[in-house]
């Protein structure tokens, strides 16, 4: 009885962290805005929901590392994939904990660009499409200052910054285009932000029995294509097996831009490359799972089926797969959806205490709302439980 009780309890705050519209930010979550990202709290509790402290969980498509972070700090072991650099990147550089002397040299580099910036004088800086020539020298300056920096983990954050940095000037949602003054007083303020940021995120995995120095080996970080996880050597080292997976895939037909900045909601660049100066050379459909195309949208199921076939593969043989997934056609394209899981050895499960095996949310917020038009399907998503078939 007692347990039926805290069970019915326990999917309530999902449902409720489902719907909520709050805004949750703080931690190292305002780092990079990464496209499609779920909220911080709905991550926080499915995984303290289900999960317990110490085991592993995975996300085969981890983005900007949003379940990773709130994983961490619920001293959970994790485990993440995603076939983009920047993704692996961004998630890296959120949970690696810095020393008093690392954030020192981070401020100073802030500082010392701020500084100079009107002494910038035009040098040879690569072609860098659609870019605006302020935010460009400036970036192009930092960049070089940052690779002063001694140690790798500095520069990785410095980048992070600027990355962080290029997003806010080329939005302009709330401000005119900045100019290179503002840019460089930017740059400083962002720099101590995103420092308490992290120095929150670590303070909570310490609260949560994970202490600084054990952060990075608690995670594993892999950018890869999830299909053929089952054989990745690094996978086979763990002392236990992932029991839950908690994941957002891309969404079928809903073109998002995962790899490039559009300048003003406009014209694409692909400066994030740049500046994180990792390697770039792929089309959307590389990390959308296909086109929009109705051979794009196979080849999307196809992946589905085919990840979660790896999937199944390095799970605990009870594990619980738990995923948030929107359509732009839901009629359509939900039961391709559950046929690609069922075809991956998964049945859908309902949690105890529930009716349905499906909950559903509207989505705040979602930039691709306004390009679908008159359909409102992707801006709903789904929360979706499966378990492997016996
Ligand atoms: C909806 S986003 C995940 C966002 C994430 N939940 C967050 O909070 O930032 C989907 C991710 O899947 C990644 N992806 C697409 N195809 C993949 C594949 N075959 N293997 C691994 N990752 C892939 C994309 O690069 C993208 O980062």
């Amino acid at each position: 009885m007692a347990e039926a009780h805290s069970s019915k309890l326990r999917l309530d705050q999902v449902v409720s962290a489902l719907t909520s519209t709050k805004f949750t930010s703080g931690s190292t979550h305002n780092f990079y805005l990464y496209p499609a990202r779920f909220s911080p709290e709905i991550a926080r509790t499915v995984i303290e929901t289900f999960s317990q402290p110490g085991d592993y969980v995975l996300d085969p498509f981890m983005g900007g590392g949003t379940a990773i972070i709130e994983g961490l700090m619920l001293g959970r072991s994790m485990i993440g994939i995603d076939i983009n650099a920047l993704a692996h990147f961004v998630a890296n550089t959120r949970t690696r904990p810095l020393s008093p002397c690392d954030e020192e040299r981070i401020r100073e580099w802030a500082h010392g660009t701020a500084h100079c910036f009107s002494d910038f004088r035009p040098e040879p800086l690569p072609q860098v499409k659609n870019l605006p020539p302020t935010v460009k020298l400036l970036m192009g300056r930092a960049l070089k200052m940052a690779e002063r920096l001694p140690f790798s983990r500095q520069r990785a954050f410095a980048r992070c910054v600027l990355l962080r940095l290029g997003q806010w000037a080329l939005d302009c949602r709330d401000h005119e285009a900045p100019s290179q003054r503002n840019l460089a007083e930017k740059l400083p303020m962002l720099t101590d932000q995103m420092l308490s940021g992290l120095q929150e995120f670590v303070t909570r995995c310490h609260e949560a029995g994970l202490r600084s120095n054990r952060i990075v080996s608690q995670r594993l970080l892999l950018c890869r294509n999830a299909v053929g996880l089952d054989q990745e050597p690094k996978l086979r080292d763990l002392a236990a097996r992932p029991s839950l997976v908690f994941t957002s895939p891309p969404y079928p037909r809903v073109h998002v831009l995962y790899h490039r900045w559009q300048v003003r909601g406009r014209k694409e660049t692909p400066a994030p490359y740049w500046i994180a100066q990792i390697p770039d050379g792929h089309y959307a459909s590389h990390y959308t799972g296909g086109s929009r195309t109705p051979t794009g949208e196979r080849n999307y199921f196809s992946l589905v089926r085919a990840v979660f076939s790896s999937v199944r593969q390095v799970i605990t043989h009870d594990g619980l797969v738990v995923q948030l997934i929107g359509f732009a056609d839901i009629d359509n394209q939900l039961p391709k959806y559950l046929n690609a899981m069922a075809d991956a050895g998964f049945e859908a499960w309902r949690p105890a205490g529930s009716q349905v095996d499906r909950f559903w949310r509207r989505v705040p917020n979602r930039k691709w709302y306004a390009k679908l038009k008159g359909t409102v399907d992707a801006s709903s998503e789904v929360l979706l439980f499966h378990r492997p078939r016996c």
